[in-house]
């Protein structure tokens, strides 16, 4: 069977991650979370010490970052220099920091010229034996992948968003928590939303809103769309 390259954008809290990972356990699919390699990129210039405010030396540092996605969709890994980061990159101070990395427009070209070559390798054999992959984030439809099978925005509203984040980085949702939440989440979808455009979809893209669904029924919504379109 031919190659399926599934292509998902959202704002944070929209739920994109743990539905992505579950349909492409499914599917068989090779999984590539783009977001966290924006988020290893900003460990990567902490650890060297660059000033986020230099962009050529922030540039320099992220063409020659030592960064291994595992694309396995059931324990997905990111190496950085030969150690697993997967729990470091998801750290208030990273998540607070990587726009600024997201914003600089040469970071922004060498990742999306490493996640197309994932996107090629995967076409050709990879981790999915050329079943496909599906790549989420903020610009895969429209930048990165804008020639892939599926291509599906997941939104939810402000409330279910903050909701989904306070119970992730809390492990509560009640009001403090919420609280808690919304400027980070806010104010990084606005910083974003300067450089990739994830809140309204692009011609073609499915808008899928997931703010009454929980995570089964957003897997099942997304499996109906991939059927329809392949
Ligand atoms: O999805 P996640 O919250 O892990 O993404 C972290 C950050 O990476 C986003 O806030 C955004 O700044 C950046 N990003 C991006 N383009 C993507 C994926 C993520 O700019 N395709």
């Amino acid at each position: 069977s031919t190659p399926v390259v599934i292509a998902i954008d959202g704002p944070s809290g929209s739920g994109k991650s743990s539905v992505s990972k579950a349909v492409a356990a499914r599917l068989g699919l090779a999984y590539l979370d783009t977001g966290a390699m924006y988020r290893a990129a900003t460990v990567w210039c902490a650890r060297r010490g660059t000033d986020l405010s230099d962009l050529a030396a922030v540039a320099a540092d992220v063409a020659s970052m030592p960064l291994e996605m595992g694309l396995d969709p059931r324990a997905p890994g990111v190496t950085l220099d030969g150690h697993d980061v997967a729990d470091e990159i998801r750290t208030t101070t990273v998540s607070e920091a990587v726009s600024r990395v997201a914003t600089n427009l040469d970071v922004r070209a060498e990742l999306k010229r490493r996640q197309r070559a994932a996107i090629d390798a995967e076409r050709a054999g990879g981790f999915s034996h050329g079943r496909g992959i599906l790549a989420e984030g903020r610009d895969i439809t429209t930048v990165v992948a804008p020639d892939a099978d599926v291509r599906i925005l997941l939104t939810a509203s402000e409330e279910a968003r903050l909701r989904r984040r306070a119970l992730d980085v809390h492990g509560a949702a009640d009001a403090s928590a919420v609280e808690a939440t919304r400027d980070q989440v806010l104010r990084r979808d606005r910083d974003d939303s300067t450089v990739s455009q994830f809140v309204v979809a692009a011609d073609g893209v499915v808008t899928l809103d997931s703010s009454e669904l929980d995570l089964e029924q957003t897997v099942e919504a997304v499996l109906a769309v991939v059927t329809e379109a392949t």
